[in-house]
């Protein structure tokens, strides 16, 4: 044999495996019971493993297998054909469900068909066991919560829940909804629409009362880091709870002066002014779990890892962190509210004050174009719905 033949012989395996190796995250849709054409396409070849090895055409025919199955997907390992159906169990499930019944799983199903990596388990919150989350435990804050174990820990001994509350915690199927601050909620009477979700998520100090028409009446939690927490005191609405997103070390010390109501020690290192007291027992205070923005940065939007710290454009907006968490804790799905349209440069950028959207400046930390088109998918795919069409 001439030695070009010998070493075709050996490099086309290695090419097979590796492909495989490669795409086997990708292939394998096996949380549905579902085999894709392509599993049953590969499987001779993943048999070749070592031992055998096949005659080079048809080694070449696989790999060319391969490669249309590596182009399904892209970058991010999400399917390029978004219109994708659910296996055929589920949609006789959903479809013998009554119009408007909540449908146990959807929002992780879909998200499956599009993004075969997707594991749904996730908490919320975190609770007296998060130092076992070990994908969060080696990043720093935003990302992970490294170096800041002694003070969570203090934080977690007193706030002592650890859910959505006993109500929510036991439906057995959830609807949530993400109301995010956009101009484009305003004049739309959405509000009796949203307050019929399960759960909803409202962000920061975006505010109800006045609007209720349009954004509703309902906030279960109010996700909401120290520079976009609500100032006022008097503005924070009963019988939410306080949903806290560090995205920097100091941010968890200013949690804990909130937690245990002490008074706030300068406020150096801060964007912009904090609020100096939340009104909230430490019982209505939860700590959102830092491995949605972890998730979202690196797996679904892919900004850059900037080896796990924080950097250029690498911080998901806390909108697109709260639809994370909803895809990982909720059976259904919907935003409102999110979307900038750049085309519109005088219309308003929030539903609760004048500033045009030409305000918006190119932001540092974030990369909304990016993230866009991450959020594009979801939608497109039928995995979120979009009550306001802005994504
Ligand atoms: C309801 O389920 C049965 C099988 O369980 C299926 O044959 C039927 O098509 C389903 N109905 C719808 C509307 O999907
Ligand atoms: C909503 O309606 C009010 C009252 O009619 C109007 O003043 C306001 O400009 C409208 N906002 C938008 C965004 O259309
Ligand atoms: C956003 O991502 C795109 C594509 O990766 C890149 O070209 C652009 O510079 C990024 N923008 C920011 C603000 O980081």
């Amino acid at each position: 044999m001439k030695p070009t033949h010998k070493l075709l012989f050996v490099l086309c395996p290695m090419l097979v495996l590796g492909f495989i190796y490669y795409s086997s995250g990708k292939l394998h849709i096996h949380v549905w019971g579902q085999k894709t054409q392509f599993d049953a396409d590969l499987t001779p070849v993943a048999l070749t493993k070592g031992a055998e090895v096949k005659r080079t055409t048809e080694l070449e025919a696989d790999i060319t297998v391969g490669r249309i199955v590596g182009s399904e997907y892209d970058k991010q390992g999400f399917l390029l054909k978004l219109d994708t159906k659910l296996p055929l169990d589920l949609r006789y499930k959903y479809g013998n469900l009554s119009e408007g019944v909540c449908k146990p799983g959807f929002a992780a199903a879909k998200m499956t068909t599009i993004y075969p990596k997707f594991n749904k388990l996730a908490p919320m919150f975190l609770d007296r066991n998060f130092k076992h989350l070990a994908v969060v435990s080696n990043y720093l804050p935003p990302f992970g919560f490294k170096t800041q174990e002694r003070i969570i820990d203090s934080i977690l001994t007193v706030t002592k829940s650890y859910g959505l509350g006993d109500e929510l915690d036991s439906l057995s199927c959830k609807r949530c909804i993400i109301v995010g601050n956009g101009g484009i909620l305003a004049n739309k009477s959405l509000g009796s629409r949203i307050d019929d979700y399960d759960v909803v998520v409202r962000l920061n100090e975006a505010p109800v009362s006045g609007y209720g028409k349009d954004v509703g009446t309902k906030t279960t939690m109010r996700i909401t880091y120290p520079e976009g927490a609500i100032q006022k005191p008097e503005r924070y609405e009963k019988d939410s709870l306080f949903v806290f997103s560090a995205f920097k070390p100091l941010d968890f010390k200013w949690l804990r002066q909130m937690v245990f109501k002490e008074k706030l020690r300068g406020t150096e290192g801060f964007w912009k002014s904090v609020a100096q007291y939340v009104p909230r027992e430490p019982t209505e205070m939860r700590i959102l779990n830092p491995y949605f923005i972890q998730e979202a940065a690196f797996q679904f939007i892919g900004l850059p890892r900037n080896n796990g710290i924080m950097g250029k454009g690498n911080i998901p907006t806390l909108g697109t962190v709260a639809i994370t968490m909803a895809l990982h804790n909720c059976d259904e799905v919907a935003v409102a509210g999110f979307g900038y349209d750049m085309n519109t440069p005088h219309a308003p950028l929030h539903y609760y004050e004048t500033v045009k959207m030409s305000a918006i400046k190119e932001s540092w930390t974030h990369n909304i174009s990016k993230e866009k088109e991450f959020l594009r998918k979801l939608v497109k795919a039928n995995v979120i719905s979009d009550l306001t069409n802005g994504i």
